[in-house]
């Protein structure tokens, strides 16, 4: 069910060392591929990497938890073992107008939910150098990286909690349990 996968698609900062398969990805791509686009223009084109020294590389180009700057995270040699970056094919839509956010941002979370029904965990990154990102992953300049996915299974546990005014984006306990806040159903619906 939709409603209990958004619930268990949390923000994941910390991973087990299991491998993902390159097939794996392909699966989660081939959902994304299916996306909504704006004027149907599918211009998006996707990364793939699971290997564990490219993994090593991309993760050094991005930054996680920066609500938490104490913490680092990840933890050492809890990093993603796989990424998918979500890039625009400059040759399709020169701008990365906001439709294109848009259909990253579908297809981001089209991802992260496909993912989740395989058990598998995700964090959407869009604090990265991208000519960092370019370099890892050998991009030509033709695509522009957009927003950078980190997939794994997890190795961290993650609450939900009711959000009230004034409470940090997130935080986490002297267990190290995480805790994100989102407000109640009464608030969002205007
Ligand atoms: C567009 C977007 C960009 C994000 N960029 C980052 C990022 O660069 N680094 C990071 O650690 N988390 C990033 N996040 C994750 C958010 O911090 C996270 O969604 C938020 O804390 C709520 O947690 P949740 O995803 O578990 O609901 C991003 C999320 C979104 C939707």
């Amino acid at each position: 069910m939709i409603r209990e996968l958004a619930e268990k698609s949390r923000s994941c900062r910390g991973y087990a060392p299991t491998e993902v398969k390159k097939e794996t990805l392909e699966t989660l791509v081939d959902c994304a591929r299916l996306c909504p686009s704006g004027g149907n223009l599918q211009a998006l084109r996707f990364k793939l990497c699971c290997d564990e020294k490219t993994c090593g590389e991309v993760l050094q180009a991005t930054r996680w938890g920066a609500a938490l700057p104490e913490r680092h995270l990840p933890d050492p040699g809890k990093g993603a073992r796989a990424y998918i970056v979500i890039c625009l094919d400059t040759a399709a839509a020169a701008e990365a107008t906001p439709a294109m956010y848009c259909d990253a941002g579908i297809a981001a979370q089209t991802i992260c939910l496909a993912a989740a029904e395989k058990g598998l965990s995700s964090l959407m990154i869009m604090n990265f150098r991208r000519d960092g990102i370019e370099q890892a992953l050998a991009i030509d300049k033709r695509y522009r990286p957009l927003l950078v996915l980190a997939l794994g299974v997890s190795a961290e546990k993650t609450v939900i909690e009711v959000r009230g005014e004034g409470m940090p984006a997130y935080w986490r306990d002297e267990n190290d349990v995480h805790h994100v806040p989102k407000w109640p159903l009464e608030k969002v619906i205007i």
